[in-house]
């Protein structure tokens, strides 16, 4: 019977396989279609899905798969694995080298461990609940910024950013004016890990999918990290909304978000 080293073991090595495979890909001819006005994928994306999705359904045949592209697995079972083949498309497709490979494992409806890899930086980040949250193996923490006026932040937009109100730009104007910068960095995953690292304070996105947020969430969790959804409450990856910090700027967070909403209804 496999335990979760032998679930960690095979999300490893597909994840760097799948990093390594994409950014070998990033210089080279790839077709680009649209799922939507900017919501891009490529020959790269796909390719990456099929790598994972075939390597974990050969090792564990009677897991389940939600995978961005092609691959979702409509069987409820103990096992799912949440896989972005590649977060940091619309980077990707223009050549700016900010993106991962996202894979998380939901056991009974928990997410138990994640990995997230930048082949850019050689970073493979992962963690396991209630064991922690590393990169390249050393111990990773959240940083210790008290104040929001001494943060760095990120976020992103929705792909209906052109049409939807709800495109986090009143959000995004709020916090530029009260921390010290709010980047844009292009990959969800990423911007969980570098809360994770202690290199962003704090992050927050709305419109979220599994697949962006599942590894991720769990990264800051287990770094120390604090997770919720716009209210302070717990977060559900199927929810799409996120506030990921070190803790310690988290209910500032919030409340600047709840004060946004209140000035919309104002
Ligand atoms: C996107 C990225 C981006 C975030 C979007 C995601 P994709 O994922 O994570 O940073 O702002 O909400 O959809 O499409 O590149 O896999
Ligand atoms: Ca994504
Ligand atoms: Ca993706």
């Amino acid at each position: 019977m496999p335990d979760i080293e032998d679930y960690a073991a095979v999300g490893i090595e597909i994840a760097k396989k799948a990093g390594e495979h994409v950014l070998a890909r990033l210089n080279t001819r790839f077709s680009v279609s649209y799922k939507g006005v900017v919501n891009l994928v490529t020959e790269a994306d796909l390719e990456a899905e099929e790598l994972i999705v075939s390597r974990i359904r050969k090792a564990f045949p009677t897991h389940a798969i939600l995978a961005e592209e092609k691959h979702k697995d409509t069987r409820v079972g103990e096992f799912c694995w949440i896989i972005d083949p590649l977060d940091g498309t619309t980077n990707y497709a223009h050549g700016f080298p900010v993106f991962s490979v996202s894979i998380g494992l939901e056991i009974s409806g928990k997410v138990e461990w994640g990995v997230i890899y930048n082949p850019v930086l050689a970073e493979l980040y992962t963690a396991r609940r209630g064991a922690g949250a590393f990169c390249n193996g050393a111990a990773i923490h959240v940083s210790s910024v008290e104040s929001l006026g001494a943060s760095l932040l990120a976020t992103g937009f929705p792909y209906d950013i052109q049409t939807s109100p709800a495109n986090n730009l009143d959000n995004f104007c709020a916090f530029a004016q009260r921390s010290q910068g709010v980047r844009r960095c292009g990959s969800a995953a990423l911007d969980f890990c570098a809360v994770a690292a202690g290199r962003f304070d704090g992050f927050w996105e709305l419109k979220l999918n599994p697949w962006d947020c599942a590894a991720g969430y769990l990264m800051v969790e287990e770094a120390g990290g604090t997770v919720t959804d716009f209210h302070g409450q717990p977060p559900s990856i199927y929810a799409g909304e996120f506030i990921a910090s070190n803790g310690l700027i988290h209910q500032q967070i919030v409340d600047v978000l709840e004060s946004v909403v209140s000035n919309r209804k104002s």
